[in-house]
C-alpha cells in the first residue's frame, strides 16, 4: 500500500493526453515473457484527447465518452488505470466521474488508449491527493501497457525493452509537423501484427542481450536524433509496416496518398497501424499539403489531420 497522506486534493481537473507516432520501431527479438524486445523512438504530437475528472465520494469509477463506439466499462484502459491506482491506496470511498473527449482515432497505432491511461494515472494522483511518486506511477503505467510509460512524459524518447525503458532525447524541433491519415473503418490488432511479424521473421531474431545492447547503442548514436536539419530528417523505420501494409489495403492506400504529397519529407505507418503519417519541416508546408489534398484523402476513404511535434506528454489544466 502507498502512503496517501499528501497535499489537498482537487475536486475537478482537466487533463490532456497527446497521441504519439513512431519515428523508429525496430524489433530485435523475442523475450522470455513472450513480448518483443524493441528499440524505438517515439514522438508526441499535439493531437490530444481531453479527460475531465471530478471527485465522487461513493467509490464508483464512472466513465462517459463523446464517442459512443468506445466501451466505458472495465475493458477500457481508463477504467483499468483508475482501478489499479485506487487498489494501491486501500481507500474504498475514492471515486471519480471521468468524461473523455475523444480526438485521437481509436485502434490507430497512435497510443490513444495508452495516453488516456497515462492521463488517468497522473490526473487521479492529483485529484485524489495521493502524491504517489513518479517511479511508482511509471511501474503502474507499464502494467497497463507497453506504450503507457512513454505517454506519461512524452516528447521525444528512446524506448527499449517492451517499450517501457525510456531515455529522453532533446526535442527534435518545434516546427516539425505531420499530416496524419487513417481509414476510420479499419483497425489493426497489435498482437496480430506482432504475431505475423514473428511468423515471418523469427528465424532472423537476435538472441542475446549483447546483441540487443549493440542495436540500442547504434540507435542512440543515429545522427538524426541530434535534431532535424537539412538532409538529416528521420529515416522512419517501422518493422511492422511491411507485414501490416501487405495485408491491409487501407494502409496501402494511405501510404500511396501520402507519398504523392509534394512537400513531404518522409512517410511511414505509426505503431501497428493502420494510421500513417508524412513528415514536414514546418507547420506551414504540412498545412498547405493537407489543405490542398483534402479531396484526395476523402476519395481514398481516409480521415486526415495536420498537427505538430509536441514536447511533452500528459498535462493537467486545473
Ligand atoms: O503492451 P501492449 O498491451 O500494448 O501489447 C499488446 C500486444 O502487442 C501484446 O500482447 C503483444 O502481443 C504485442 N507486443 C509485443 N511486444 C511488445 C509490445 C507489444 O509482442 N514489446
Amino acid at each position: 500500500m502507498i502512503n496517501t497522506l499528501s497535499r489537498s486534493p482537487h475536486s475537478f481537473l482537466r487533463v490532456f493526453a497527446p497521441a504519439k507516432i513512431n519515428l523508429h520501431l525496430e524489433i530485435l527479438g523475442l523475450r522470455s515473457d513472450g513480448f518483443h524486445e524493441l528499440a524505438m523512438v517515439m514522438q508526441s504530437v499535439d493531437l490530444m484527447d481531453e479527460l475531465e475528472m471530478s471527485n465522487r465520494k461513493d467509490g464508483e469509477i464512472v466513465l462517459t465518452c463523446d464517442d459512443p463506439s468506445l466501451s466505458n466499462q472495465s475493458d477500457n484502459l481508463i477504467v483499468k488505470a483508475a482501478e489499479l491506482l485506487k487498489s494501491q491506496t486501500g481507500i474504498k470511498d475514492l471515486g471519480v466521474n471521468i468524461h473523455l473527449k475523444k480526438r485521437i482515432p481509436i485502434g490507430a497505432g497512435l497510443a490513444g488508449g495508452s495516453s488516456d491511461a497515462a492521463a488517468t494515472l497522473i490526473g487521479l494522483n492529483n485529484l485524489w491527493g495521493l502524491s504517489i511518486d513518479k517511479v511508482k506511477i511509471g511501474e503502474l503505467a507499464s502494467c497497463l501497457g507497453s506504450d503507457v510509460p512513454f505517454c506519461l512524459e512524452g516528447g521525444t524518447q528512446l524506448c527499449f525493452g517492451r517499450g517501457e525503458i525510456l531515455e529522453p532525447l532533446n526535442t527534435l524541433g518545434g516546427t516539425i509537423s505531420i499530416v496524419l491519415v487513417k481509414d476510420p473503418s479499419v483497425s489493426v490488432s497489435t498482437p496480430g501484427a506482432y504475431g505475423r511479424f514473428k511468423e515471418l521473421n523469427a528465424s532472423r531474431y537476435l538472441e542475446n542481450e549483447a546483441e540487443f545492447a549493440q542495436r540500442r547503442k547504434k540507435l542512440r548514436s543515429a545522427s538524426w536524433l541530434s535534431g532535424i536539419v537539412e538532409n538529416r530528417f528521420p529515416p522512419l523505420r517501422n518493422d511492422l509496416q511491411e507485414v501490416v501494409e501487405n495485408e491491409t489495403p487501407a494502409v496501402q492506400r494511405a501510404l500511396k496518398v501520402l507519398r504523392e504529397l509534394p512537400e513531404c519529407l518522409v512517410v511511414a505507418m505509426s505503431g501497428s497501424g493502420p494510421s500513417c503519417f508524412a513528415l514536414y519541416e514546418s507547420f506551414e508546408s504540412a498545412r498547405k499539403d493537407h489543405h490542398e489534398n483534402m479531396n484526395d484523402f476523402k476519395e481514398a476513404g481516409l480521415e486526415s489531420w495536420c498537427c505538430s511535434f509536441h514536447s511533452q506528454g500528459v498535462t493537467i489544466d486545473t
